[in-house]
This record gives C-alpha cells, sequence and structure tokens, in this order.
C-alpha cells in the first residue's frame, strides 16, 4: 500500500491519502470539510480540479473521459501521486449547463 500527500490549495488542508482509499473518505477521517453528496461519483459536488499529481477515478460516471484530466471527483478518486487540488471549481460542462439554465428561465416582468 503507498501512501501519498493530498494539499488543498488555497486552505491549511493537507492529509494522507492511501492508494487504497478515496480522499473524500481520508478527508472524512480527518475532519477536513469537503463538500459530498451522493457518493457514487454522479453529482460533482465533492469535484476538485487538479492542479497537480494524478489519480484513478474509473468510476467517476459524472465527468467525461477528458474531464478526468483535470478534475477529481473525490469521492471515486484514489491518489496515484501526491496531489494538490482546488476545492469548489467543476469542469466546463457544469458552467454551460449553469448559463443554458440562465437562458431558459422565464424572465420576470
Ligand atoms: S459526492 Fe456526488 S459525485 Fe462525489
Amino acid at each position: 500500500m503507498a501512501e501519498y500527500t493530498v494539499e488543498f490549495v488555497g486552505t491549511d488542508d493537507v492529509i494522507t491519502v492511501s492508494d487504497k482509499q478515496t480522499i473524500l473518505r481520508a478527508c472524512l477521517d480527518e475532519g477536513i470539510a469537503q463538500e459530498y453528496s451522493c457518493r457514487v461519483g454522479m453529482c460533482l459536488a465533492c469535484c476538485a480540479e487538479i492542479i497537480e499529481g494524478t489519480v484513478t477515478q474509473p468510476a467517476a460516471h459524472a465527468l467525461s473521459e477528458e474531464e478526468r484530466e483535470g478534475f477529481a471527483l473525490t469521492c471515486m478518486a484514489r491518489p496515484e501521486s501526491d496531489l494538490k487540488l482546488r476545492r469548489g471549481v467543476y469542469p466546463p460542462s457544469i458552467e454551460f449547463d449553469a448559463e443554458a439554465g440562465a437562458d431558459a428561465a422565464p424572465a420576470d416582468d
């Protein structure tokens, strides 16, 4: 079993995560405030941008193959190296969906 250091940039949060453990599980065990909801890779609530390092996340169904290169679903992702992650950053597809939703909303009169 290998262990890696996971640093959340912009915070003082640094934890050790084994390659057998999800990043979210390690956060919860350490009392780190990581957002989550479904815990099955579908909702993106736990998403973080990968600033440095690599993860394995074959069950991250809410991310496209391309998005998996730059984002981690922490409820599914296990480290393959030391990591730097930025919380609260979501893939562009989410931003696009939000804009489409705003355009589709009825205007207040
Ligand atoms: S908690 Fe829903 S995708 Fe991770």
